[in-house]
């Protein structure tokens, strides 16, 4: 690993001036019952074409299969798991290089040339040539790729698939289709597209699905599985769960498919059935967390015990899955969270803003204050949001994350509270004006094409000693 990013105790892996999370970095490990892909990992193994696009709704085996794939492919494979903090050149390009040096070493200069140029699409093509001399073969696997939706960073991705080096391979899952510029992919060696229907399961694989799940079903119940789930894998899983618990028999009288309101309908009434009221409320209180630790749960929840509660909701597999080894982080499976929330509303829509509340001042208080924002945000905390940025945007900026800092403040400029920030928000803005500039006119100066950013200043009304306008404006 190279001299610029460090590897912590905390599963957390320190870039120029930023903190990634560990498990990023890795697929998710198998678990005892996974079916293997068998048609489409050879598919995978045979495929010619240097890119990849894995493309099924949610929940549809896309993880798993990358994950299978990976684990085949063995070293050298740089895998990264795509989420909100991506949408920014800097920060998905630098997390793309520290996956990479994981295969090899990447030049140092290259994490500063990222960070001192807020990086953007220009800078794709000097990325590559930094680690082009990386003896092929190279797969390097993207996931979870429907989180990034900055156009910046879509189009990084596409202008890396269209350079990448001979011998490399590209595989990007996401929920949603990834904007590639597909003609010239095909006619630059191919692109091989892997979809929905491709993952769906066929009777054998739903068979070893149930039977992993600990569930033997003669072959009418399975073909009525097959016909209610379309082969949705994670229906199947969940159908799998309720027939072991004894409420399969339950007349689900639609046809499960991926999309969002079938999901609910589904999950609510195979699984959350089953789930106890304290469970029913730990979970979905728990929901507003994107990832949940024992602390942080006892902090928002006012409680304890909450890792315990965390290891045996693992145990019984109800789509919690592990962030690390030393089971200290956890998350909801995103069908499951998205399901938990839309129950919180429901139940307790007063909790909402108090509990992300208490979940940013965890996070600040545990150092980790860029996890805070979004909380306070959503809490409706402006003063607490408007304090966060303003001491963090001055070292995230200088380390070239200009859309970052762009989103934050555009957060604030759209939150409902703004007419709280101008008091705020104004110091922040005048620190990126024109003093914050000579004071960095070095790193200004190594930019390409002057000694400006290109970039429009965010806040820049308030670099004019404008006050953000009133609500309504
Ligand atoms: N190969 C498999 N063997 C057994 N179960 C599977 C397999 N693939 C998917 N599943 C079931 O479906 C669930 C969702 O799988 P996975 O997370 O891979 O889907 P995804 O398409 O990546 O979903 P998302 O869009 O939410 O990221 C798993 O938790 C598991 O229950
Ligand atoms: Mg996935």
């Amino acid at each position: 690993m190279s001299q610029v990013m460090s590897r912590s105790d905390q599963g957390t892996v320190a870039g120029p001036g930023f903190v990634l999370s560990e498990p990023k970095f890795h697929p998710p490990g198998a678990r005892p019952g996974i079916v293997i892909r068998t048609a489409s990992l050879k598919r995978l193994a045979t495929a010619q074409a240097p890119v990849i696009t894995v493309t099924a709704p949610p929940g549809y085996g896309k993880t798993a299969l990358m994950a299978q794939w990976a684990y085949r492919l063995g070293p050298r494979v740089a895998w990264l798991s795509c989420d909100d903090a991506d949408n920014d050149p800097v920060v998905l390009l630098t997390a793309l290089a520290i996956a990479l040096d994981r295969i090899g070493p990447v030049d140092p200069a290259i994490f500063q040339a990222l960070a001192s140029s807020g990086a953007g699409v220009t800078m794709v093509p000097r990325f590559v040539s930094a680690v082009a001399s990386m003896r092929p073969p190279v797969t390097v696997l993207l996931d979870q790729v429907e989180a990034v939706t900055n156009r910046q960073c879509l189009n990084a991705i596409a202008e890396f698939a269209l350079r990448l080096p001979p011998g490399w391979q590209l595989a990007l899952a996401s929920r949603t289709a990834v904007p590639l510029p597909t003609a010239r992919l095909r006619a630059q060696g191919g692109l091989l597209e892997i979809t929905a229907d491709d993952l769906a399961m066929g009777p054998p694989e739903a068979c070893s699905l149930l039977h992993g799940a600990g569930v033997e079903a003669d072959e009418a119940s399975l073909a009525d599985l097959l016909r209610r789930t379309e082969g949705w894998p994670t229906g199947l899983y969940i159908a799998a769960l309720a027939m072991k618990s004894g409420t399969g028999q339950s007349a689900v009288g639609f046809t499960v498919t991926g999309d969002d309101i079938f999901v609910g309908d589904y999950l609510r009434s195979e699984l959350l059935e089953q789930i106890s009221g304290a469970e029913m409320s730990f979970l979905a209180r728990t929901s507003v967390l994107d990832r949940m630790s024992g602390p942080l749960c006892d902090a928002i929840l006012n409680g304890q015990g909450s890792g315990a509660v965390l290891e045996q909701l693992e145990a019984r597999n109800l789509l919690v899955v592990p962030l690390d080894r030393r089971r200290e982080w956890y998350r909801y499976h995103h069908l499951f969270r998205e399901l938990l929330r839309a129950e919180l509303q429901r139940r307790e829509p007063g909790l909402v803003q108090d509990l992300h509340f208490r979940a940013a001042m965890w996070f600040e208080a545990n150092a980790m204050p860029e996890a805070a924002i979004g909380h306070a945000q959503a809490a409706g905390d402006y003063d607490r949001v408007a304090r966060l940025i303003l001491e963090l945007q001055q070292p995230v900026w200088a380390v070239g994350r200009v859309e970052t800092v762009r989103r934050w403040m555009e957060g604030i400029r759209d939150s409902p509270g703004r007419q709280h920030d101008g008091r705020h928000a104004g110091v922040p803005a005048r620190d990126l004006g024109p003093r914050w500039r000579r004071r960095n006119a070095a790193r200004c100066a190594d930019r390409p094409g002057g000694a400006e950013p290109s970039e429009p200043l965010p806040g820049d009304d308030a670099v004019r000693g404008r006050p953000f306008p009133p609500p309504g404006r």
